[in-house]
C-alpha cells in the first residue's frame, strides 16, 4: 500500500452504531471490522468491553505514519467539501469544520490505542480481497470501502471481498452503498441477485447517518 495514496479518514464508535444500525445485542457479538483504517470504532469500543479485530493494509505503518498523512490531506479534502455544499447533509457533523473536528478526534483516539492495539492483534495487517484469518467472528462491518469506491475496486474485486467477509463472519454489514460521485454502486443489484442466489439472505436497511446526501442505506447479508 503507498500511503501517499490513502485518505485515513477515521469514524467514531457512535458513526459505527449509526452507519450500521448497530444494537447493544449487535455490539456484544464478536465483530470484524474490514478497512477500520483509522477509525475510533475498536478504541472506544475496547474501553466499553467488546470484541472487536480491525483490519486494513494501513496497519502496515505507523501511527505518525497515519498521522502525519491524514494532516497533510484533511484542510485539502475539507475544503473539496466546502466547494460542493449540495452534496452533504448537516445532520450529523453540523458543518465542514465540525466534520473536520469529528475527524480529527477519531485519529486521535484512533493513534493513542494503536501500538497497544496492534500488540495484542486488535489491528491486524491484510486486506480484500482476501482474508486469510485463524477464527470466525458473528459480524463483519465494511464502512467507507466496498462500493463507495465502485470506480477504483471492479465487480469481481467487490464479490470476492464479500466472499471472504462471508467465509469467517456469520453476517456483513456494508455502508455506504453510493459511490464517491453520490450514485447507487452499478454492483449492487447484481451482487444482490448473485448472493441471494447463493442462498443468503440480503437486506438493505435505511439508517440515521447521512452525510453523503443520499448515503443513508445499509447492507445486510446474512448466512443461510
Ligand atoms: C475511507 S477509509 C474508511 C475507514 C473506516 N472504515 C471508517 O469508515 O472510518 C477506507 C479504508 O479502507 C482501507 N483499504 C483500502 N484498500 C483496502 C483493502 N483492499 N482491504 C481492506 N481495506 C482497505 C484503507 O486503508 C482505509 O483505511
Amino acid at each position: 500500500m503507498e500511503l501517499d495514496r490513502v485518505v485515513p479518514f477515521g469514524r467514531s464508535l457512535d458513526e459505527y452504531v449509526q452507519m450500521f444500525n448497530l444494537t447493544e445485542r449487535d455490539l456484544q457479538r464478536s465483530i470484524l471490522g474490514v478497512g477500520d483504517g483509522p477509525a475510533s470504532f475498536n478504541a472506544e469500543g475496547t474501553k466499553l468491553g467488546y470484541q472487536i479485530q480491525s483490519i486494513d493494509p494501513l496497519y502496515e505503518f505507523s501511527a505518525a505514519q497515519i498521522r502525519s498523512r491524514f494532516e497533510a490531506v484533511v484542510c485539502n479534502i475539507i475544503e473539496q467539501v466546502r466547494r460542493t455544499p449540495n452534496d452533504w447533509v448537516w445532520g450529523y457533523h453540523g458543518s465542514p469544520d465540525g466534520l473536520k473536528l469529528n475527524r480529527e478526534r477519531a485519529i486521535e483516539l484512533f493513534c493513542q490505542d494503536y501500538e497497544l492495539g496492534k500488540a495484542t492483534g486488535r489491528y491486524t495487517i491484510a486486506a480484500l480481497p482476501e482474508l486469510t484469518l485463524d477464527r470466525t467472528y458473528d459480524l463483519g462491518l465494511c464502512s467507507h470501502l466496498l462500493f463507495l469506491y465502485s470506480d477504483h475496486l471492479d465487480e469481481a474485486f467487490h464479490f470476492a471481498g464479500i466472499c471472504a467477509m462471508l467465509r469467517v463472519c456469520r453476517e456483513v454489514r456494508i455502508f455506504p452503498l453510493l459511490t464517491l460521485n453520490l450514485q447507487p454502486s452499478p454492483y449492487l443489484s447484481i451482487l444482490l441477485k448473485r448472493f441471494s442466489k447463493m442462498g443468503y439472505t440480503c437486506e438493505i436497511q435505511k439508517v440515521a447517518y447521512e452525510l453523503q446526501r443520499g448515503g443513508n442505506k445499509m447492507l445486510k447479508i446474512t448466512q443461510p
